[in-house]
């Protein structure tokens, strides 16, 4: 699957949710995009160079022009398409509801944890359909020293951009099937459950990385508070896109200024091959 690796020398993939559908500062080197087993990707993939030269994935979760609703983003095909290209690690953005007070729309969070509310209609793993059994480990669902690295770096730049946006870490998210928003009283559930962000895209791509054994970090950008608060009105789309662009421009200065870095630290390969061989024991030997 590697094959493209040393010739593209891509080695960092991000994956943009809604309202992130370019990043800032690059040159679009080469736009591909590889038909896999599971068919085509949401967007083709654009191969784009920092002003330094490092280049970079970029892939739109919900296509270009956001045509595709969470439940039918085709993850496998993403997850199986960026790996084609010789990457090693996935930054992946998106828009998230906040189900803390402390947690205010507008701010970051890099969740560690994640509770499934989807339904069991997205397909969730590359296994689905063939006579391999594979028990996958995910109790730590996120590159663990893949996000401690990120908290200091995004927490730098947000800090830089000096307008109060706050990063908040070791968050539980929930992944829930939409493309409804929440009950209040589902929302009240997952706050008494633990979770403290809610989505509708985190699942199953950070199943399927792991399958794939890529380093899967989510950059999640609050953008309402979902519908937990009483005095308040439930979570609306046009709630949610009132925070989007900003939320999106950050997460282009996150992204211009960590990249870098963190292809080196893909070349270095310290902390981005933690998820290398984790699969080794995953598939049910047969009798
Ligand atoms: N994405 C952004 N806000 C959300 C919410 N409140 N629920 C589910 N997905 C979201």
């Amino acid at each position: 699957m590697a094959t493209e690796s040393t010739e593209k020398n891509v080695l960092v993939g991000v994956i943009g949710g809604s309202g992130l559908y370019h990043l800032d500062n690059l040159t679009l080197i080469e736009e591909v995009n590889p038909e896999t087993p599971w068919g085509y990707p949401s967007s083709s993939i654009k191969i784009c160079a920092l002003p330094s030269g490092t280049k970079v994935a970029f892939l739109a979760r919900h296509g270009n022009g956001h045509t595709l609703s969470p439940s039918a983003v085709p993850s496998r095909a993403n997850i199986a398409a960026l790996k084609s290209l010789g990457i090693r690690a996935i930054l992946a953005f998106s828009a998230v509801g906040s189900l803390r007070e402390e947690i205010r729309p507008g701010d970051f969070a890099l969740p560690t944890q994640i509770i499934d509310r989807t339904k069991g209609i997205r397909p969730a793993s590359f296994f689905e359909g063939t006579t391999i059994v594979a028990h996958t480990a995910f109790g730590d669902p996120f590159a663990n020293k893949f996000v401690h690295w990120l908290e200091d770096r995004v927490r730098k730049v947000l800090e830089a951009q000096g307008n109060g946006v706050k990063l908040h870490t070791g968050k539980c998210i929930i992944c829930m099937e939409g493309p409804q928003f929440s009950t209040r009283a589902e929302s009240k559930m997952y706050r008494m459950w633990g979770a403290d962000l809610i989505n509708m895209s985190v699942l199953p791509e950070a199943k399927l990385a792991r399958e794939a054994e890529l380093s899967y970090a989510l950059i999640a950008t609050a953008t309402d508070y979902d519908s937990w608060r009483e005095e308040e009105g439930a979570v609306t789309a046009a709630e949610v896109f009132k925070t989007l662009t900003t939320n999106a421009e950050t997460s282009r200065v996150v992204a211009a200024t960590i990249l870098d870095e963190l292809h080196s630290a893909a070349l270095e390969g310290d902390i981005l091959t933690e998820e290398v061989g984790s699969m080794k024991y995953s598939i049910m030997p047969r009798s």
